[in-house]
C-alpha cells in the first residue's frame, strides 16, 4: 500500500477530468498526472517512427526510451508536454492523436511498458492521477476514486465548445461520433478497459457545474 495519498479520477473522453484534476491538484497541492497525454505522446513517439503497430518488442522499445517532459509554464496553469525535446502541446490535444493514443493503448505489453512512469508521479505530499485505469489498475490501492460520466452529447457539447474557444470549429454530429468510437474502445478492450473501480464515488456531470462536481469531489476528500 503507498503511503502517499492518490486521487484517482478516471472517466469517458470529454467528461472534464483534466479540468477537474487541474482544479483539485492546485486545491490540494499535489501533483498532477495526466495518463492521456502519456499515451497520446507515445502513439505521436510511434507514429513519428513509423514503427508497425504488430511489432510488440519495438513498441516496448520505444515506450522504455519515450524521452517525455512535463512542463509547466511559469505565466500561464497551462501544461506543455515535450517530446524528444519539441513542444508537442498542440498536436498531443488533437482528436487524431487521440484516436491513435486510444487503439495504441489497448495493447497490453504498450499498457504494461508504461505503468511504471505512470506509478513515478505519486510523490509526497500526494497526486492527482487523471485516465481510464487510474482507480482500477494504475493506482489501485488509491484512497480516493472518483469516475466521472456524461453523456455522449453532454461530452461532445463540451468538446465543441472547448474547440470555439481555442478558435477551431467542429461539427458536432462528428464530435459526438468520435466520442461514441473512443468510449466504445476504450471501454471493450481486454486490457484495463475504462470501467469505474468498486469503491469509487460515481458522479453524474451531465448537469452539473465544474464548481459542483469540485465540491462533490472534495468532500470525498475530507470525509
Ligand atoms: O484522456 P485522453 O483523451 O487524453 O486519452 C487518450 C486515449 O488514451 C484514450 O482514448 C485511451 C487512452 N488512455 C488509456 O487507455 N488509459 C489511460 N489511463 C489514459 C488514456
Amino acid at each position: 500500500m503507498s503511503l502517499i495519498p492518490v486521487l484517482a479520477i478516471d472517466g469517458p473522453s470529454g467528461v472534464g477530468k483534466g479540468t477537474v484534476a487541474r482544479i483539485m491538484a492546485q486545491k490540494l497541492g499535489w501533483h498532477l498526472l495526466d495518463s492521456g497525454a502519456i499515451y497520446r505522446a507515445f502513439a505521436l513517439a510511434v507514429d513519428a517512427r513509423n514503427i508497425d503497430v504488430t511489432d510488440e518488442s519495438a513498441l516496448v522499445e520505444v515506450a522504455n526510451n519515450l524521452d517525455l517532459a512535463f512542463k509547466t509554464e511559469t505565466d500561464s496553469e497551462l501544461v506543455s508536454v515535450y517530446l524528444d525535446g519539441q513542444d508537442v502541446s498542440k498536436v498531443l490535444r488533437t482528436e487524431q492523436t487521440g484516436e491513435m493514443a486510444s487503439k495504441i493503448a489497448s495493447i497490453g505489453v504498450v499498457r504494461a511498458a508504461l505503468l511504471k512512469r505512470q506509478q513515478a508521479f505519486a510523490k509526497a505530499p500526494g497526486l492527482v492521477a487523471d485516465g481510464r485505469d487510474m482507480g482500477t489498475v494504475v493506482f489501485a490501492d488509491a484512497p480516493f476514486k472518483v469516475f466521472l460520466t456524461a453523456s455522449a452529447q453532454e461530452r461532445a457539447n463540451r468538446r465543441l465548445k472547448q474547440l470555439q474557444n481555442q478558435g477551431s470549429e467542429g461539427i458536432i454530429s462528428q464530435i459526438l461520433a468520435d466520442v461514441v468510437a473512443r468510449d466504445e474502445r476504450d471501454s471493450s478492450r481486454k486490457h484495463s478497459p475504462l470501467k469505474p473501480a468498486k469503491d469509487a464515488l460515481i458522479i453524474d456531470t451531465t448537469e452539473l457545474s465544474i464548481d459542483e462536481v469540485i465540491t462533490q469531489v472534495s468532500e470525498l476528500i475530507k470525509a
